[in-house]
């Protein structure tokens, strides 16, 4: 099966990539931006035409933490509606029938019930810091939807929890919370500094998948017939930033402050994910939060060699 893999390069991206030729699928076509950049429909179209893709899994998109949602907000609601409807559409016009397109627990209403189920979709308000990137995923949901029942396509929408691994961005202003921390800790640790500084209050809880299982979840669903569209994907726990944070102090042994910066919104206050919708089809999420800290901060440390 040909399968065409938009944002290879990204975190989730690289890791169903990694995963896919695990799995031995020989037939993976990618593009990096500069060849095919995914908010020209032109092109995104004579790409489809050209290669004929029977799957496409929809990983590319503009993504980031708090801050980055907050400032950028304008490009994260063109970029991603943009991507994601040039991919979705042309997909459609070449007659391809299967897609994953890949979104967020930020879809979410802000008040939701806990544990989260995909029902609850449109169901209120939601969380103010990042709404330009909410409505864009729910854009891309609504429309894989109306797809398949217009056209009779088989457009599946996995739903992830907050995700970190292996090819995150650790940018200290942009990151999401998890990969700016251990970033953060980890310079505590070379310079000797005796405190560190979380974002917000440290009292939001977040659910956390490690990206192995993501694309765990993106191929087995690939292969699976599902009568659901919209499905959540994540381990059905979650953990204060607090908790997150000492956590990672522990693992690193250091024994340093805590300072909570006040001045930076918490952002949504709980997104935990129901996941028995996914659990039903067969899948799970299978790395504790200890094994996939490990791998990650393993590949931290070789990429981020040059910090002393
Ligand atoms: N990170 C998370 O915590 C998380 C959690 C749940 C769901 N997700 C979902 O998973 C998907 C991928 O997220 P990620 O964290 O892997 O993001 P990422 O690391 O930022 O990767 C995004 C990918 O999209 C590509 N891309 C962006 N704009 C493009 C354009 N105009 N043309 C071509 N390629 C473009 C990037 O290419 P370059 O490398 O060339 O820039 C990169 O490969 C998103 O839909 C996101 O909602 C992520």
């Amino acid at each position: 099966m040909k399968i065409f893999l938009a944002g290879h390069r990204g975190l989730v991206g690289s890791a169903i990539l990694k995963k896919l030729k695990q799995k031995g699928y020989k037939k993976i076509i990618t593009a990096s931006k500069s060849k095919l950049n995914l908010l020209n429909q032109n092109s995104v179209n004579n790409f489809l035409k050209k290669h004929k893709p029977k799957f496409v899994i929809v990983a590319a998109a503009r993504v980031g933490g708090i801050l980055a949602n907050s400032i950028y907000g304008g490009q994260f609601i063109y970029e991603n509606l943009q991507i994601q409807t040039n991919i979705i559409h042309c997909s459609y016009l070449n007659k391809i029938k299967n897609l994953i397109f890949l979104g967020s627990s930020c879809i979410y209403p802000k008040f939701s019930k806990q544990p989260i189920k995909e029902d609850y979709l449109l169901s209120g308000k939601l969380e103010e810091t990042n709404e330009p990137y909410a409505v864009a995923k729910i854009a891309g949901i609504k429309m894989c939807q109306a797809y398949n029942k217009q056209y009779k396509t088989n457009y599946k929408c996995l739903m992830p929890a907050n995700s970190y691994g292996p090819n995150d961005n650790y940018h200290l202003l942009n990151s999401h919370f998890f990969p700016a921390l251990i970033h953060k800790a980890h310079i505590c640790k070379i310079k000797n500094i005796k405190n560190i500084t979380v974002w917000g209050s440290g009292r939001p809880f977040r659910e956390l998948i490690f990206v192995d299982d993501i694309a765990e979840a993106c191929i087995f669903f690939m292969n699976k017939k599902t009568k659901d569209s919209l499905i959540n994907i994540g381990t059905g726990k979650d953990m204060s930033i607090k908790d997150y944070t000492k956590f990672i102090l522990r693992k690193l042994d250091l024994k340093i402050k805590i300072k909570f910066n006040k001045s930076i919104p918490d952002g949504i206050y709980r997104k935990l994910l129901n996941v028995s919708k996914a659990k039903k089809y067969g899948w799970k999420a299978k790395t504790s939060l200890d094994m996939g800290f490990d791998i990650t901060y393993e590949s931290f440390i070789k990429r981020f060699k040059h910090l002393k």
